[in-house]
């Protein structure tokens, strides 16, 4: 089946997007609105675009048809922000985050979360995270009414000390911080319990095996 997305409607190419492209890590993220109340959500068009300088992107769709989402105004604001990671331990409280609260409810108390003082950046972090980025806007792009792409440096990274292996080598163990994904629509996730390994061929060893050159 094919689809002309510029013809349908809103719902639909959002369904079409949020199923096909999966699983998508998840931004926790926290940020201040311009008169320091702090606000926590979970962004899943999220992703790392570079490390030099380390950026990550995030995508923030329209709240409804007329104004942006909390996290939105606040970023653009104060040009900061955190992501933290979400393990599955933390996978209810993000979820009590997503609710559609007025700007003036602080969030991260409704999900009874700890949060830490930044080092850089002003918004606090996510304290039991296993892991938080302290982020400076670079870019916020109004790709549509009310939606904003912002592509942000990470400044600072937190990464909790039970997931370091090897601190000299920066060896870390992803797996065993079990971190949730977001999955098609209707509040389904993912676990990271399936893995496995490839390794990346090399033009000498691949064409030697097949005889070629
Ligand atoms: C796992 C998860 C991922 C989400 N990803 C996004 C996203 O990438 N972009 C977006 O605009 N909303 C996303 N949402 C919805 C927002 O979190 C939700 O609209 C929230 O109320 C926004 O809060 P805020 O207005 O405090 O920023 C997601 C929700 C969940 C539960």
């Amino acid at each position: 089946m094919q689809f002309d997305m510029r013809a349908l409607p809103k719902a639909s190419r959002y369904k079409i997007l949020g199923s096909c492209v999966t699983p998508r890590p998840i931004a926790w993220v926290t940020s201040l609105s311009a008169g320091g109340v702090p606000n926590a959500a979970p962004y899943s068009f999220f992703n790392v675009l570079g490390d030099a300088p380390p950026t990550i992107a995030l995508g923030l769709l329209a709240h409804g048809e007329a104004r942006m989402k909390d996290t939105a105004n606040n970023i653009r604001t104060t040009g900061e922000f955190v992501v933290n990671l979400v393990d599955e331990a933390h996978g209810e409280a993000m979820n009590v985050t997503c609710m559609d609260a007025p700007p003036e409810v602080d969030e991260i108390a409704c999900a009874q979360l700890e949060i830490a003082p930044s080092v850089v950046v002003a918004p606090p972090r996510i304290a039991t995270a296993p892991a938080s980025f302290e982020c400076r806007v670079l870019h916020a792009i109004e790709t549509g009414p009310n939606q904003v792409a912002v592509i942000a440096e990470v400044l600072y990274a937190h990464v909790a000390d039970a997931f370091i292996l090897d601190a000299e080598r920066l060896y870390i163990d992803s797996p065993a911080m079990r971190l949730l994904a977001r999955m098609h629509g209707a509040g389904w996730y993912s676990r990271q319990t399936d893995l496995f390994q490839m390794e990346r061929p090399s033009w000498a060893a691949w064409s030697a095996a097949r005889g070629a050159g």
